[in-house]
């Protein structure tokens, strides 16, 4: 028996991936302190680099949270009425697989609906989900999760799945408005998981972004081929050290990049040129650890009531189930 073809539906348009590029490139590097969104961080090198972070042995989440799913999947299929499960940056759906297995042995599910900006990721994803569950309906949704979650699919109820700790990434208005937009493209009733890092001691945190065999420092740096290949920019990739560090009053890991030097930066293909100073630092990424208490609060505040929460046997990682209330 042949499985059902997966619909593939594609949101993105065709051009997003420069004009966005160029408008956070203007909007980020044209200014102070100067900054580049994290998004920008994986072409194919990055997603690779990205792939062998999640195996190093100071890079914990993806373990843990991996260790949660395998411990809890069937709890989690339990606690809630889900037919329709989607999955927000979903990537190759590596992890989301256990969950799928306990949705599909409990009988339950229809419908599975994977989001993610690379098209060739989700067709191959989506082709191999097809086959491998047959029973399932697979629509997949070419989108960028902080636009167009006005087109998930509407109908049955849906479980929205947002794993690894990705949310960590957002600035925390960028956060509220995620929350909010999710809030407002789902329907009371509806159910949010959400995989989120764990404040925990620094002697854990910095090797987790700042490994010994200099992977992480790698990946953070690329971004800046990234601007040289795409919009020809001319950074010396080499000038610059990764500076992480661990902000403790805004809760959250700072990774960036410092110029070793001073240089003038030209780049053409977003029309900007600018000096670097000396030591003047560029931030790539934040990524954000919670608090149980602050998390519940900011999904309280987006119309989100708490129904689970599960996390590894250390408590490094966890994985909310809330409710979306109307
Ligand atoms: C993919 C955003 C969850 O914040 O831990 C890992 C990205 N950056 N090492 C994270 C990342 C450097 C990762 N997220």
């Amino acid at each position: 028996m042949s499985a059902p073809e997966p619909v593939v539906t594609v949101a993105l348009d065709p051009d997003w991936a420069s004009v966005a590029l160029v408008e956070d490139v203007r909007r980020g590097l044209g200014s102070q302190p100067r900054t580049l969104p994290p998004k920008w961080l994986y072409d194919d090198v990055g997603s690779d680099l990205f792939d062998e972070i999640t195996r190093l042995p100071e890079y914990y989440p993806t373990e843990c949270e991996r260790a949660i799913l395998r411990d809890h999947a069937a709890d989690i299929v339990a606690a809630c009425d889900a037919t329709t499960v989607v999955e927000l940056g979903s990537g190759t759906s590596d992890k989301t697989r256990t969950l799928l297995d306990a949705f599909t042995a409990a009988g339950s599910l229809e419908r599975f609906v994977p989001v993610d900006v690379s098209e060739q990721t989700l067709r191959d994803a989506a082709a191999m989900l097809a086959e491998r569950y047959p029973s399932l309906r697979v629509e997949a949704l070419v989108g960028d999760f902080t636009l167009h979650l006005g087109h998930l699919p509407r109908g049955g109820r849906r479980l929205v799945a947002f794993l690894g700790g990705t949310i960590g990434n957002f600035y925390v208005e960028e956060r509220a408005a995620f929350l909010g937009a999710l809030h407002d493209s789902l329907e009371p009733g509806d159910w949010f998981l959400l995989g989120t890092d764990l404040v925990k001691s620094t002697d854990r945190l910095i090797p987790a972004y700042d490994d010994s065999r200099g992977v992480t420092a790698r990946f953070v740096t690329n971004c800046l081929r990234v601007l040289n290949r795409e919009l020809g920019a001319d950074f010396d990739v080499d000038a610059f050290s990764y500076v992480p560090f661990w902000d403790p009053r805004q809760e959250r890991m700072d990774l960036r990049l410092r110029a070793d030097m001073p240089q003038r930066v030209t780049i053409p293909g977003a029309d900007l040129s600018f000096e670097l100073a000396h030591g003047e630092e560029i931030r790539v990424e934040i990524s954000t650890k919670f608090r149980r208490e602050r998390l519940h609060d900011e999904l309280a505040s987006a119309g989100f009531g708490v129904e689970r929460t599960w996390t590894d046997a250390d408590a490094d990682f966890a994985l909310t189930l809330a409710r979306c209330d109307g």
